[in-house]
């Protein structure tokens, strides 16, 4: 086979077979297709989109380019949720231990921020010594003796996806949903769960802006899944503004232990994503037949304390203090400046727009615009309101930190454009929009 049929043929707009797919995949893998003919595949694979039967053909070619966690010893039910990102969306953190706390196993492989977007590997290592290269055996021994672990991307898992994804990214063709469903559900499928969340966001703040889009791309998840195997349920979920009060890592990790310590009100968007989500994973794991009643009992397990101790128990396994749980106040230390903004007028919070919030932050300094930038883990945005929320003139809208005068003041300048008031009462927005099987 050679890898200029291939690329031919995909500008000539012919359907590629499963041993062609297998072929692209293991040369992405194993460095025997250079770079520049991935790069002129790619651009084929965006000017003439891969069909469904293709897009399930290169998932499956990707997520076998690399080794697949094999958990078949474990008779627990194996599952884990995929959010395509948004801004304050720190709900890993909760989740992962509350659903372990139901006798189904989760080996949750999670990403870093980019942009404006954050991510889980960040904010679980503004705890510090906490470890999320976890070597394979490992994973597999936590996953036996507490149901739950939380780590990174291997060498090994879906190593055609790691080449591509840089690839896309230096090429423009990130934007194309086959490659994007084939990227996303090959490394979910070498994780070896046998059911799968999506959440799927949309709004300022999300991967696609656009409700329709985002439909679009849930529903070609939940299909391709299917198709590796694998169950699967999409919730299409807001992410306008952003989610909860917190956006920053140790800022994020904080609100996540006061929730799972109880603080329900504390942030009730998230909380009622945390059940939502959590729930569903019940269901398609077929641990729960009914999702409002999987609701009732995760309720219970934060109310009894056993999420919260499972979260401790996570911590302490992967090598970080528990102190972070006993403590979080002292433990979670906010970067040393900070600054409130304040509402100029009675009235309402009227909007606060997740994308410019989630940039404000990495001004802060709490994200990062290229992967090798730092992250300063106390930067971050604590909004004391939220959209639809009422204001007299002079009430602390939201307070900033960042460690130095010059981010502080640039994150304020933006955060500021971010956020909205209105004299009338704002509607509503329900979190989940809409749920894809
Ligand atoms: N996230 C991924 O993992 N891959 C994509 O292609 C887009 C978002």
């Amino acid at each position: 086979m050679r890898m200029i049929d291939l690329i031919a043929k995909k500008r000539d707009k012919k359907a590629l077979t499963a041993e062609e797919f297998d072929f692209i995949a293991q040369g992405a893998a194993k460095g025997t297709v250079p770079d520049y003919q991935l790069s002129a595949f790619l651009m084929a694979c965006f000017l003439n989109p891969l069909s469904d039967k293709e897009t399930a053909l290169f998932t499956k070619a990707m997520a076998h380019s690399g080794g697949r966690l094999d958990f078949s010893d474990i008779k627990m039910p194996k599952t884990d949720k995929h959010s395509t990102g948004g801004v304050g969306d720190g709900i890993s953190l909760a989740l992962a231990p509350l659903v372990a706390c139901m006798d189904v196993a989760v080996p949750m492989m999670s990403g870093r921020g980019l942009g404006h977007t954050g991510g889980t590997l960040d904010k679980l290592e503004s705890m510090k010594n906490f470890e999320v290269r976890v070597p394979v055996k490992l994973i597999r021994r936590q996953i036996q003796k507490l149901g739950v672990c939380m780590f990174g991307q291997t060498q090994d898992l879906a190593p055609a996806d790691k080449k591509l994804y840089s690839l896309r990214d230096a090429t423009s063709t990130v934007e194309s949903r086959p490659l994007i469903v084939a990227s996303i559900l090959s490394k979910k499928y070498a994780e070896g769960v046998d059911s799968l969340l999506m959440d799927v966001k949309y709004g300022s703040g999300a991967f696609m802006e656009k409700l329709e889009d985002s439909r679009k791309l849930a529903r070609a998840l939940v299909s391709t899944a299917k198709l590796l195997g694998l169950k699967c349920r999409a919730l299409i979920t807001y992410m306008d503004q952003p989610l909860g009060r917190a956006i920053g890592n140790g800022n994020e990790m904080l609100q996540t232990i006061r929730i799972l310590k109880g603080e329900k009100d504390l942030a009730p968007d998230f909380y009622e994503l945390l059940l939502e989500t959590a729930a569903h994973m019940l269901v398609i794991s077929g641990k729960q037949k009914d999702a409002a009643k999987a609701r009732k009992l995760l309720e219970e397990k934060i109310d009894n304390g056993e999420a919260i101790a499972k979260l401790r128990e996570l911590i302490k396994w992967q090598g970080a203090s528990p102190l972070a749980v006993d403590d979080p106040e002292k433990y979670f230390k906010p970067a040393k400046l900070k600054v409130q903004f304040t509402a100029p007028q009675n009235g309402y919070v009227a909007h606060i727009d997740a994308k410019l919030c989630g940039q404000a932050s990495v001004l802060l300094g709490a994200g990062r615009n290229r992967m090798e930038d730092a992250i300063d883990y106390g930067a971050g945005i604590w909004l004391d309101k939220k959209g639809g929320d009422s204001v007299k003139k002079g009430d602390v809208v939201a307070t900033l930190y960042a460690s130095d005068k010059e981010r502080l003041n640039a994150g304020l300048e933006l955060f500021a454009k971010a956020v909205k008031f209105s004299k009338a009462k704002p509607k509503p927005y329900k979190i989940v929009k809409e749920i894809i099987k």
